[in-house]
């Protein structure tokens, strides 16, 4: 990477960047000319996402397109990835609903040995982008409501099924960073009064999609999990809660036994 110049180091310190030489590198080393990395400094100066003005975010050790007005895959979703990775078995089919730039598809694609991975989200941009990250021979996408645009053909032989709802409560919208509230759009975040509503949905058609034996994963708060847990088990899936302290990170694992009536 190239030593930070350090009057952009200092323009994006007076606009509030805590890591303002970390970003002033990154900009110089995306940046194909002067006048690219001008504009480039005018939008993160401005408060865009770093990840939006880059056109791409870290995730998994890959690098997930991201544009401008579409959500920011999140470090902490790097747990749910771990948790689905471990479950999935070669072969499978995974579904990434509310898939956004399709982080999650794209990256248990790359992990699960022949997977079969389908990502849908409602979100035009978003989709736009899961389109050149979810992008092998293996990955399909989809754009629609929550399961209304996956292939008929997938009821019931789902093996690990993963969603990173919005689940951010209505009222707790405005206490988010600016650069969320501002920059990402609200049906990325918004979860409904206690922030479950997308979960709740989900959920409930999971078991009609599910392969007997086959896994939810759905990634939460701490405070929300007992909830999220509830929900899963009033779906007649069995749950549990994994937490990670290092990522702050929260899964609600399910598992649809072999036995139950969504066979
Ligand atoms: C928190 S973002 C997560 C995006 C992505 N899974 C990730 O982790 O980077 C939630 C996503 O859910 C999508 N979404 C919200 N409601 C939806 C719905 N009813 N059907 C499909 N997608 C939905 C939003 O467009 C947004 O991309």
């Amino acid at each position: 990477m190239s030593i930070p110049d350090p009057l952009i180091v200092s323009r994006l310190r007076a606009a509030g960047c805590v890591f303002a030489e970390d970003e002033t590198g990154l900009l110089m080393s995306t940046a194909r000319t002067p006048a690219e990395l001008d504009a480039m400094v005018d939008r993160r100066a401005a408060g865009l996402p770093l990840e939006q003005v880059l056109g791409w975010a870290e995730f998994c050790g890959l690098r997930i397109i991201v544009a401008p007005g579409v959500f920011v895959p999140r470090r902490r979703t790097e747990f749910l990835v771990r948790q689905a990775a471990a479950l999935a078995r070669p072969g499978d089919v995974i579904v990434d609903l509310c898939c956004g730039a399709g982080a999650i598809g794209a990256a248990l694609g790359a992990a699960v040995d022949r997977a079969e991975v389908h990502a849908a989200d409602i979100d035009p941009a978003a989709v736009r982008c899961a389109r050149r990250n979810v992008s092998g021979p293996w990955g399909h996408v989809y754009l629609g409501n929550l399961y209304e645009p996956l292939p008929g053909r997938l009821r019931g032989r789902v093996g690990v099924l993963v969603a990173n709802v919005p689940y951010v409560p209505t009222g707790e919208i405005g206490f988010l960073p600016p650069e969320a509230r501002t920059h990402e759009p609200r049906v990325a975040l918004d979860g409904g009064e206690d922030g479950l509503d997308v979960l709740r949905q989900v959920a409930a058609g999971a078991p009609e999609w599910l392969a007997p034996g086959g896994h939810l994963l759905i990634e939460t708060s701490e405070r929300q999990a007992p909830s999220a847990q509830a929900a899963f088990i009033a779906s007649g899936l069995s749950a549990r809660v994994h937490s990670s302290a290092d990522l702050d990170a929260t899964v609600v694992v399910g598992h649809l036994r072999p036995e139950s009536p969504g066979d």
